[in-house]
């Protein structure tokens, strides 16, 4: 095995860290908003820290942006326009890049969508969670099902390139038919992509410290089959354990994370993965945005990833993938071939859990519904197996 310094696809994430309120089940990086938002200050800290990682940039395309949050939308289009502008004089982007910014329905006045466009951002990610009054109170959301749907049909009516759509299930109280309400409502305009996600109760929540009525566990794994096999039905195909498109719209900027690519990540609290030729790093910004933009060493910590780090965690990510991973991808990321980890497993392949071809390894059904433990066990095991692939 060799040290693994291919330099992999280059992303640029940035972090804006504000919300208008805080919700319950989340355990992002975000903070209520303080009154105005220092806007200008921190698109100024965000490209001060672009120029200064010039170094990472240099000789590399960056494929995709993903403008996260947080509330980005929450930012005027002129400063979205500003940080893109910046982006795009410090690094070489793609002749296609994907630029996605994530919103909030319950911030985007008529008129908002295009000017996003217009700052540059082709594609947009719209947190819709659900259209069913009783479930956005309970998921404390800003907006109501009728701004939701509004947001949805001037998304569909912009002119992006793309869009995203996040519906969330396995809400308090839900049933099997509201949920397919739910995926039946945002379908009406079409998105080219959906994001499905089980509700999970985080710890440090606030749903964690008092926790909702949630569903049985049999309606919730119903759930999951009425909602997968509409958005499958419907013609999306789902690619990743929660990501589904329709042909030619899946997610550049994901997918370059679940490949184990690298991302460079600026803004309060953002989280890097970088290539260089000793091996893998992971710097992680200032959380506290007052301290990101007063600072000019904006990095609170950086952790360099041993070889089993980088092992676990390309298969924490790739295995997310329906097309799992082939030998060559886990070549170019880890040093590893698929026969020297053959040990690590043969267990969860006996156990109908992963499909083993010859030059690729992905999970079946069975294997994405029980990922979780798959990994566990592969944490468990990884040291020894990979020392003997040594
Ligand atoms: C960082 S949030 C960004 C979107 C934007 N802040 C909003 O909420 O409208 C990304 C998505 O993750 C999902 N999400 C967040 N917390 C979750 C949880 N505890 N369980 C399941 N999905 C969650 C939601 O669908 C959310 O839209
Ligand atoms: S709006 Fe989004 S990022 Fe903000 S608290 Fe709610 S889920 Fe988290």
């Amino acid at each position: 095995m060799t040290t693994a310094h291919q330099e992999p696809p280059l992303s640029l994430y940035i972090h804006i860290p504000w919300c208008v309120a805080k919700c319950p089940y989340c355990d992002f990086h975000s903070l209520p908003r303080p009154g105005p938002l220092p806007e200008v200050p921190y698109v100024r800290a965000v490209l001060d820290d672009l120029a200064r990682n010039h170094g990472i940039l240099e000789g590399r395309t960056v494929e995709s942006i993903f403008l996260g949050g947080g509330t980005p939308s929450l930012f005027s289009a002129a400063a979205i326009a500003e940080i893109l502008e910046g982006a795009g004089r410090c690094a070489t982007l793609a002749r296609d890049c994907e630029i996605t910014l994530e919103a909030n329905p319950g911030t985007l006045e008529s008129g908002r969508f295009r000017a996003f466009r217009e700052a540059g951002v082709t594609r947009l990610s719209l947190g819709v969670q659900s259209l069913h009054d009783p479930a956005l109170r309970a998921l404390g959301r800003i907006h109501d099902a009728r701004t939701a749907q509004s947001a949805l049909e001037a998304a569909a009516a912009a002119g992006f390139r793309s869009f995203n759509v996040d519906l969330m299930y396995g809400l308090p109280e839900q049933t099997v038919a509201q949920a397919l309400a739910d995926v039946h409502g945002v379908l009406s305009v079409q998105p080219p992509h959906l994001s499905l996600y089980e509700l999970t109760v985080e710890a440090h929540t606030a749903f964690a410290h008092k926790p909702p009525p949630l569903p049985a566990e049999d309606t919730r794994l119903a759930i999951e089959d009425a909602v997968t096999e509409a958005a499958g039905l419907a013609g999306y195909e789902r690619y990743e354990v929660s990501a589904y498109a329709r042909p030619g719209h899946r997610c550049v900027h994901n997918l370059n994370y679940w490949r184990f690519g690298d991302y460079l990540g600026l803004g309060s609290g953002a989280h890097s993965k970088l290539t260089d030729p000793a091996g893998v790093s992971r710097p992680v910004r200032m959380a506290d945005p007052a301290r990101y933009m007063a600072d000019e060493d904006r990095v609170a910590t950086c952790r360099r990833l041993s070889e089993n780090d980088i092992l676990f965690e390309f298969l924490l990510n790739a295995l997310r993938l329906t097309e799992g991973f082939s030998e060559d991808l886990l070549r170019a990321r880890t040093g590893h071939d698929l026969a020297s980890l053959d040990g690590l497993w043969a267990q969860a392949v006996k156990q109908g859990l992963l499909q083993r071809e010859p030059d690729r390894i992905r999970t079946t059904p069975l294997g994405r519904r029980f990922l979780d433990s798959l990994l566990a066990d592969f944490l468990t095991n990884i040291d020894t197996v990979s020392a003997k692939a040594s």
